[in-house]
């Protein structure tokens, strides 16, 4: 553009046309402030104008700048409007799309639900918890010293194959994934001196096959109590009491010999079947009675291996199987349900306990 020739007004023309038509095709506020900067901003065209007019013989320099003073008015005066109108049109479209209906009903979030299992583990712990006994927590990778040798089987006792182990590691010290929860019968007596009155609720890992009461990996809880003159008699008030809190004051309980390596005497326990009432149905496979688990007196050589006297003390064992106690306990026919991730059935388990 050179304003020093004498076509200026018509250079003030085209350029009022060239903004005025860009300024009424203006859409957003980029675009609006791109368009002030391009004609009236310090660097802007009219600026130039306005400077290039110095140039201009003397005489036409007047009317030449007010003719720009005019150009520069006229166009500020029509892009005040125009960018209200943006600014407006803007923010209508901003709260358009970010609008809050604070009338909507909310969402309600889903609410989680205990697993089965973790509720049998809570109910025993506090069973046993008002009889006295501690919950403690062991390792489930474990080596063969604790979950073998110190219970009295040593490696080449046959009972070692009934635990149809999983192995981790068989070079330098053999490491299992331990094959029930019992382990931890030593390790806690290593810890402490009598009295000692524990439970140990934990996974156990055994290579079988799976069918409705078998997993390869389920749960158990150990029990473990010894002090001076501890009897029998202890283990079934004890085991006695887990079934009247468990499944009702009626219940009974059925000691029958058993052989563990690390009890002696040895017993599986059972309790009368409280759908049938002991006269034999489905789920108690027409017996009467439901199999909870092992147990037994602690046996000497177990107490001697880890530096108790067994002159001194005496203790008993037990182990029950949680999985089973739950299908019992919810008439759940397949402990396969508790570990097949059904949510139908956690949702439908958890509203049944409410
Ligand atoms: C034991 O594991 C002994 N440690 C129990 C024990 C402890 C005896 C202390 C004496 C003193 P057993 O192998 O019988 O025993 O298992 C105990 C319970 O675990 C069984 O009654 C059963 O309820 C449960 N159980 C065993 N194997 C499985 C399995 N594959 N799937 C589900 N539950 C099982």
């Amino acid at each position: 553009m050179s304003i020093v020739q004498p076509g200026w007004s018509d250079e003030i023309e085209i350029l009022r046309r060239e903004s005025l038509d860009q300024l009424v095709a203006l859409a957003t506020i980029v675009e609006a402030a791109e368009w002030e900067s391009t004609f009236l901003g310090p660097k802007g065209r009219v600026t130039l104008l306005l400077r290039g007019l110095s140039k201009l013989p003397v005489e036409e320099r007047p009317l030449a700048g007010r003719a720009a003073q005019l150009l520069r008015n006229e166009l500020a005066t029509a892009f005040e409007p125009v960018q209200d109108r943006i600014r407006t049109e803007s923010l209508k479209a901003r709260l358009a799309t970010d609008a809050v209906d604070v009338s909507l009903p909310g969402r309600v979030p889903t609410i989680g639900a205990a697993h089965p299992i973790s509720t049998m583990i809570d109910e025993l712990v506090q069973i046993f918890a008002l009889l006295g006994f501690q919950a403690v927590f062991g390792p489930e990778v474990e080596t063969a010293r604790y979950n073998f040798d110190l219970l009295n089987i040593p490696a080449d006792h046959p009972a070692r194959d009934v635990w149809d182990t999983i192995h981790v590691e068989t070079d330098g010290e053999e490491i299992v994934l331990r094959t029930h929860t019992s382990p931890m019968q030593a390790r806690t007596m290593e810890r402490i001196r009598p009295p000692v009155r524990v439970i140990v609720p934990g996974i156990a890992f055994r290579f079988e096959s799976q069918d409705a009461s078998h997993e390869w990996q389920f749960t158990q809880l150990e029990g473990l109590a010894v002090d001076r003159n501890i009897t029998l008699a202890d283990l079934k008030g004890t085991l006695q009491e887990l079934a009247r809190q468990l499944f009702g004051p009626e219940r009974r309980i059925r000691l029958r010999c058993d052989y563990f390596p690390f009890v002696e005497p040895g017993v599986d326990f059972a309790v009368d079947c409280a759908i049938c009432e002991g006269r034999g149905c489905r789920v108690c496979k027409h017996t009467g009675w439901l199999e909870m688990g092992g147990a037994g007196m602690v046996h000497p050589s177990v107490l001697r291996g880890v530096g108790y006297d067994p002159d001194e003390v005496s203790g008993f064992a037990f182990g029950l199987g949680i999985d089973r106690l739950a299908m019992m306990k919810y008439a759940v026919d397949d402990l396969r349900a508790f570990a097949n991730n059904d949510i139908r059935f956690i949702r439908d388990f958890a509203r049944a306990i409410g």
